[in-house]
């Protein structure tokens, strides 16, 4: 078992995640775990199939952190650590934890480094085993960076074992105490060969069994399904009810599917006192569904979003759905709103307004107080969070889902879905019978294209990258590539560009297209090739010419880090 312990990078969970990838088990603890503590197997983390094949610790990997080192607050490890006599490798800011304990010196860079960068490995003849960590790498390799601060010098007994053009101590390692650290992040996909490096670690250095297995459609298939619909069964029990908010995204219509298939066609049952022997009876009566599916309409949602997620849902799966139409009161409360955070916080409180006051009125009509339960499409990178040493981190954005509406509703969750990954979750959908367009949706944010138009979003301007947006995604699918980029829109900036129409000027708003490439939505880079460009040209020409108001459109070329996939 490797054991991760998290300094609160927004990577962390995706070392846990491609470790696992090739058979290696292991646990993501926070970094002020006391060592001394974890004779015991940690509790409620992972689930007792996970235990199982717990043996000890044989390694530790310290992760990335939004902290540098020297500040008052940041998060420290727990030095026992370094006495385990197991190898130790510090990613980022974990290699910069190590350097500062142990006498080497962290300092803020010149130039900070986010994004690509080339990595040189020094080999050294005379000391093969720290070779290793680059075994079957030679000369240099691209790797992701996204760092402020640096090792200027490395602690006594370590040497270099690469380099980047900025980064002098890229990676490092001590022989006799098999402690390792590197700048770069090998956990994110756009670290080409991270897995190698991570495998070379824990298989190659720390001797680790591969015999965990992850193997998705057999886990899935075997085990998940009728597990989850048996679970959900137990725990509604014959007379709960249960709502939950849809989208049309994937996650939440894998977990609406579930509950479905778990509940969503029994016949309704009343609990009525026997006047004869005085004992509760379970009277079963009329079919009825026990799960209420709601999609609240907040008026930015795509073109015709929500007659076909309606469609989809509700006609084709017979899921018991209900469509409120609440746009006007979303955009009545937007109006005048320029900021990225107020936006989302508005559409945030507003939809659990709304879903409240729908799921109410359903509790109403099913005689009032049977609803116990409110579904949600929680994922294992969201529970894992949870658990990180300063709650989730560091908030880039406030991403707007249906967490706040538990406290106040006094309701229990469930979670099916909250041990799987995002591919895992498409596997599900796949087995669960759903469309192929479904299962391969580009994620759409919830605060949808509220944060698409950048400034005041008004029906007008929401009107514009809507139809914007519906030409992109269509002649994307038109010309085959739709699967092939993880995630496409349009934004529209608030900015006026001249142009020529006719013989007339133009002084018109600029649509900017975004299309990226990524595996888990942490790091992404653009989609670019030179046949893509013709398909953009041709976007761009029907897009000036079929939506009013728009004169210019760009393409954006930014990765992220730096950028994130949404402009706001
Ligand atoms: P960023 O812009 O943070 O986006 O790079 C990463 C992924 O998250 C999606 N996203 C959201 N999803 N509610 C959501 O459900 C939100 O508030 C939200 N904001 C961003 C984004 O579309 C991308 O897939």
């Amino acid at each position: 078992t490797v054991l991760i312990l998290d300094f609160g990078s927004q990577y962390s969970h995706l070392i846990t995640r491609r470790i696992r990838e090739f058979g290696v088990y292991c646990e993501l603890l926070p970094c002020t775990q006391k060592i001394a503590d974890l004779h015991f197997i940690p509790k409620g983390i992972f689930d007792v199939k996970a235990f199982n094949t717990w043996q000890g610790y044989e390694s530790v990997i310290l992760s990335g952190s939004p902290y540098s080192v020297y500040d008052v607050d940041s998060p420290h490890v727990d030095t026992v650590v370094f006495e385990l006599g197991v190898p130790v490798l510090g990613i980022c800011y974990g290699l910069q934890e190590m350097a500062n304990l142990m006498g080497g010196k962290v300092e803020a860079c010149d130039h900070r480094e986010y994004g690509h960068a080339a990595l040189t490995i020094t080999k050294h003849v005379d000391h093969p085993f720290i070779n290793l960590l680059f075994e079957g790498l030679e000369g240099d390799i691209q790797v992701w960076m996204s760092h402020g601060d640096q090792v200027t010098q490395a602690p006594p007994g370590f040497r270099i074992i690469a380099t980047t053009r900025t980064a002098p101590f890229a990676a490092v390692a001590h022989e006799e105490k098999h402690f390792f650290g590197i700048q770069f992040h090998p956990e994110v996909t756009h670290t080409v060969d991270g897995g190698t490096v991570l495998r070379n670690f824990v298989v190659g250095i720390c001797k680790c069994k591969t015999s965990w297995t992850m193997e998705i459609s057999k886990m899935l298939k075997d085990a998940f399904i009728d597990t989850e619909i048996q679970r959900i069964r137990t725990i509604v029990g014959p007379v709960g009810q249960v709502v939950g908010a849809v989208s049309g995204g994937v996650d939440s219509t894998v977990a609406a599917k579930l509950m479905h298939e778990a509940i969503g066609d029994r016949y309704a049952t009343y609990v009525c006192y026997c006047e004869h022997c005085g004992a509760d009876t379970l009277i079963c009566c009329h079919p009825a569904t026990s799960f209420h599916a709601i999609l609240v309409d907040n008026g930015v949602m795509r073109l015709n979003e929500c007659a076909s997620v309606k469609k989809m849902l509700g006609d084709k799966m017979g899921i018991n759905i209900e469509v409120v139409d609440a746009s006007a009161l979303f955009l009545g409360r937007l109006a005048g709103v320029t900021d990225p955070e107020r936006k989302r916080k508005i559409i945030g409180n507003t939809f659990i307004e709304v879903f409240e006051a729908e799921a109410a009125k359903i509790d109403k009509k099913t005689g009032g107080g049977k609803i116990e339960y409110l579904l949600q499409g929680t994922l294992y990178p969201d529970v894992i969070e949870s658990i990180s040493f300063k709650g989730p981190s560091a908030t880039i954005k406030t991403h707007h889902n249906v967490g706040g509406l538990l406290e106040d509703m006094k309701l229990k969750l469930i979670e099916p879905l909250r041990e799987l990954f995002k591919d895992e979750v498409r596997a599900l959908g796949t087995l669960l019978g759903l469309d192929d367009e479904l299962v391969w949706r580009h994620p759409f944010p919830g605060p949808g294209i509220a944060i698409r138009v950048l400034g005041e979003v008004t029906p007008s301007q929401v009107e514009i990258a809507r139809l914007a947006d519906h030409i992109y995604i269509e002649e994307i699918k038109r010309a085959g590539y739709y699967r092939q980029i993880s995630q496409a829109y349009a934004a529209l900036l608030p900015v006026k560009a001249v142009g020529v129409m006719g013989d007339a000027r133009t002084y018109e708003q600029v649509i900017a297209l975004r299309a990226v490439e990524t595996k888990d939505f942490m790091t992404a880079d653009v989609f670019a090739s030179a046949e893509w460009f013709l398909t953009l040209k041709k976007i761009s020409s029907r897009i000036i010419n079929e939506v009013k108001g728009v004169n210019r459109v760009v393409y954006d070329i930014s990765s992220k880090p730096p950028a994130t996939i949404e402009w706001e």
